[in-house]
């Protein structure tokens, strides 16, 4: 049985890179008419971003939770948006800027943060974890940057293999269909 997830990523994947050029046209318009709503109601539904909070949204794309997240969390929070897309993050600063909004931060990085250690309250990923490469490095440095009683919140239409991802990393501590809510686990020195 061929590996179909190894295919689409080795294969498929400049396909994929151009799919990106002409998808920051069509893809505010989905989130904002269509997915969007439904999925801050899930936020809201397991209170995940609160006042004053830092939120790290990974794979931000073009700032469809961004900029909710930056009015929940309000000044004395902050939001860091985090892409590999150079266009993307361009129109999170734009949209940024248009909302009146001086509390986000864009990151460029197809891998790790550089964010301190144990410093986000809530990371986001939202319909990026199916995409990453290094998925394992990934949620290591997401474990490292996340406080001890931060929240990682996952929505990918990968569903189960999610937990196979997170495992000993993350515990997990609720569930809203797609929406995966996990707390940190303790991870010993290796
Ligand atoms: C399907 S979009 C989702 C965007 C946003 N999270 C949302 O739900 O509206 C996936 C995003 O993840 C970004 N991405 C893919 N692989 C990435 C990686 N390895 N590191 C950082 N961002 C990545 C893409 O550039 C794209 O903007």
């Amino acid at each position: 049985m061929p590996d179909v997830e190894l295919f689409i990523q080795e294969k498929l994947n400049l396909l994929h890179r151009a799919h990106y050029a002409f998808w920051v046209y069509w893809w505010p318009l989905w989130r904002r008419v269509y997915s969007g709503p439904h999925i801050l109601s899930q936020w809201r539904r397991l209170s995940l971003v609160k006042q004053g909070q830092c939120v790290l949204d990974y794979g931000c794309g073009t700032g469809d939770f961004t900029i909710p997240a930056a009015r929940m969390v309000g000044e004395q929070g902050q939001v860091y948006a985090l892409d590999c897309g150079p266009r993307q993050l361009g129109i999170v600063d734009r949209e940024s800027k248009k909302a009146g909004l001086s509390n986000i931060e864009t990151i460029l990085s197809n891998g790790k943060t550089t964010l301190p250690d144990e410093s986000v309250d809530v990371v986001w990923m939202c319909d990026v974890l199916h995409e990453i490469r290094e998925r394992r490095a990934v949620l290591e440095d997401l474990h490292r940057v996340l406080r001890p009683n931060g929240i990682l919140a996952i929505h990918d239409g990968m569903r189960d293999r999610v937990l196979s991802y997170t495992r000993g990393l993350f515990a997990l501590s609720g569930k809203d269909g797609k929406l995966y809510k996990f707390v940190k686990e303790a991870v010993s020195p290796a």
